[in-house]
């Protein structure tokens, strides 16, 4: 989507092409394209419109019902932030008493918006053109224009410290982390843009900094009096926040949304849970709770310890209940071998089986297919070490 395809879909004639394409919600392509150009739309708008309906119907899991009157590009989309999470980090801001905030690479808004609609004067600055121009119309789309502006531009040569006239009281920065033209991720932060070096010089200039990073993030890099949360939503791990400054509250934390509440542990992010045997009950604790580094904090609630210093499974003797970690009964400990694991399930009926794995190198579609499992009961199975040997142990869920 270029500039001038964006302008036409926001004529009288655009709009109503993108009520008929959202009519339009299932079949071929082809056909639709036909329908359009039937009632008279010229094929180019026909087009822009087709595609602009299939990515608002794609975007409302991140953004509710405002999708439907927003603006996107697939790369966009693709990289905004979850409407539930980009609220949580806005009241947070506003809790903080952030008043102005400059948004760095604001992308289509979705984390501007939240912070608009939170009571932030929000100021976007972004580099991409269309992209800009999509954020400008989604926050009249979503009635925060009086509340967020986006100023098209490079972020690395923007004011961070006043705008407007407004002196600023934080800065956010959510960089792209995916190659332009492949879509391709990047895991190494010096190639986010904007860059890492940029990100953490903005914290000198502005003490309330906020940035968003890959979950993956390696913990050595990050600054050693900020804060770093970790946030899961429904269980999976979705992304990483920088907290720096007086916005720092601990050094680590880790959030579990999906929900009705959210449930934060915090810490250190450098405690060591003690070490034991495999024991009656075993935890697979959220993606979040383990990348904070936070199994310490988190085994001490359940009274918990690792069978193996290296893997975050938590084995306790009672099911204490958790929002930190999926709890199992442990039934059967073997020494991992395919011949014997496979007698077990033979033995126990096991026709269906789910496979969890941490420190185990095999492939559980691959050992599936070896076991050749048949029966009517269902179990799981937790591949791991203990003591620093293959182990698999045989588990149930927790009634
Ligand atoms: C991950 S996206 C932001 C998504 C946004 N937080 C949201 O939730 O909708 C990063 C954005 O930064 C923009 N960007 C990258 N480098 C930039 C730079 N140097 N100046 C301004 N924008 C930049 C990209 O074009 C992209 O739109």
């Amino acid at each position: 989507m270029d500039l001038d395809q964006l302008a036409a879909l926001r004529t009288p004639e655009g709009e109503a092409a993108l009520v008929a394409a959202a009519e339009l919600t299932d079949g071929d392509p082809l056909v639709a394209a036909a329908t359009l150009r039937a009632a008279g739309i010229p094929a180019g708008l026909a087009a822009a419109a087709l595609t602009q309906a299939e990515l608002r119907r794609r975007a409302i899991g991140k953004f509710g019902p405002d999708a439907a009157g927003m603006y996107f590009t697939r790369a966009g989309l693709e990289q905004a932030t979850r409407g539930r999470v980009a609220r949580r980090r806005a009241a947070r801001l506003r809790d903080a008493g952030v008043h102005t905030m400059v948004d760095l690479g604001c992308g289509l808004g979705a984390d501007a918006i939240a912070a608009a609609r939170s009571g932030i004067r929000v100021y976007g600055v972004e580099a991409d053109p269309v992209t800009a121009a999509m954020a400008a119309a989604n926050a009249r789309a979503t009635g925060v224009a009086d509340r967020f502006t986006v100023i098209p531009g490079d972020a690395t040569r923007f004011d961070v410290t006043q705008v407007d006239g407004h002196p600023v009281d934080a800065v956010f920065c959510d960089p792209a982390r995916r190659r332009a033209g492949t879509g391709r991720r990047i895991f190494d932060p010096a190639a986010y843009s904007p860059p890492w070096d940029f990100l953490l010089g903005l914290a000198e200039r502005v003490p309330r900094t906020v940035f968003k990073v890959a979950p993956g993030i390696d913990h050595a890099v990050l600054p050693a009096d900020a804060e770093a949360e970790w946030v899961s939503v429904g269980g999976d791990l979705v992304e990483a926040t920088v907290w720096c400054g007086p916005l720092a509250a601990v050094p680590r934390r880790a959030t579990l949304l999906g929900g009705p509440v959210a449930h934060q542990l915090t810490g250190t992010g450098v405690g060591r849970p003690p070490v034991g045997p495999v024991r009656r009950y075993l935890y697979d604790p959220d993606g979040a709770v383990v990348r904070a580094h936070l199994v310490a904090e988190f085994a001490a609630t359940v009274d918990g310890s690792l069978a193996d210093q290296e893997i975050a499974y938590v084995y306790a003797d009672t099911p204490t209940p958790t929002p930190y970690a999926r709890c199992l009964e442990v039934v059967e400990v073997l020494p991992f071998s395919l011949k014997r694991l496979r007698a077990l399930l033979r033995d126990r009926g096991v026709g269906r089986l789910e496979i969890l794995k941490r420190g185990s190198a095999l492939e559980p579609e691959r050992l599936r297919r070896d076991l050749r499992l048949s029966g009517p009961e269902s179990a799981s199975l937790v591949l791991t070490r203990v003591a620093d040997a293959p182990t698999a142990l045989l588990c149930r869920p927790v009634r």
